[in-house]
């Protein structure tokens, strides 16, 4: 469970969120919604622990990312996943190496890495492209990569910024087939996302922010 309790975050004198209170249950589906810096990217990066808040706090199932030690933020973040919005591949490394290395951090044996990269590449319906680099693929493929990165250590919450940003609808249909397949294995899945194709397609809860403030919670 991911609880907000009257978060603030300044950039400056710039306030990117304002008094926000939300609370996301484990295995709900959200997306995140608003205009052009309305404050989504922050909203994920302090759930992730990226950024400290100016007031207020943040419970991941009732720890409190104000109070936690370095090390035990680093044990938290396995269980998150995060799909960032410019993807964040590593040029020189294979697709396979780039998944697999989210698992390779935590210390995991080679046998499962290897088993469990192939696994999620095939999810991705990238098997066929696990010796290619990040640059010879299309935008979507490096999309997906970046999604099986995020996926590949089984995350109990994933949080994904504008993760169609930039690709056709019928490929912003795929990914989001992807998410939800992941969010019925149990995983929290919250989407910051601006496109009206995605939100014009789903019954999901969606949050939306203006300004840094909550204007709308549908559920
Ligand atoms: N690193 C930063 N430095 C300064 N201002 C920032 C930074 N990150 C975000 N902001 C500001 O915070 C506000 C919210 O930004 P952001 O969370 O990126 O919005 P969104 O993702 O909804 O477009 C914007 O006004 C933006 O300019
Ligand atoms: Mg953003």
């Amino acid at each position: 469970m991911i609880q907000l309790f009257d978060l603030s975050k300044k950039f400056g004198p710039n306030v990117a969120l304002n008094d926000i209170r939300l609370r996301i249950r484990q295995g709900e589906f959200v997306f995140v919604t608003g205009p052009s810096g309305a404050g989504k990217t922050t909203l994920l990066r302090l759930i992730f622990g990226a950024e400290k808040p100016a007031s207020g706090y943040i419970l991941i199932n009732a720890v409190n990312l104000n109070r936690i030690s370095r090390p035990k933020l680093d044990l938290l973040r396995r269980k998150i996943g995060f799909v960032f919005q410019d993807f964040k591949l590593l040029p020189r490394k294979t697709v396979f190496e780039n998944v697999a290395i989210a698992l390779e951090v935590i210390g995991l044996r080679p046998k499962f890495v290897r088993k469990k990269t192939h696994q999620t590449l095939r999810l991705v319906g990238l098997a066929e492209k696990e010796k290619s680099y990040p640059l010879s693929l299309s935008g979507g493929e490096q999309q997906r990569v970046a999604i099986a990165r995020a996926i590949v250590k089984d995350p109990l919450i994933l949080l994904a910024d504008e993760p169609t940003g930039n690709l056709d609808p019928q490929l912003t249909m795929e990914i989001m087939e992807l998410f939800k397949s992941i969010h019925r294995k149990g995983t929290t899945v919250v989407v910051a996302t601006h496109s009206q194709e995605l939100l014009e397609a789903t019954d999901c809860r969606t949050i939306l922010l203006n300004r840094g403030k909550i204007s709308e919670d549908t559920p």
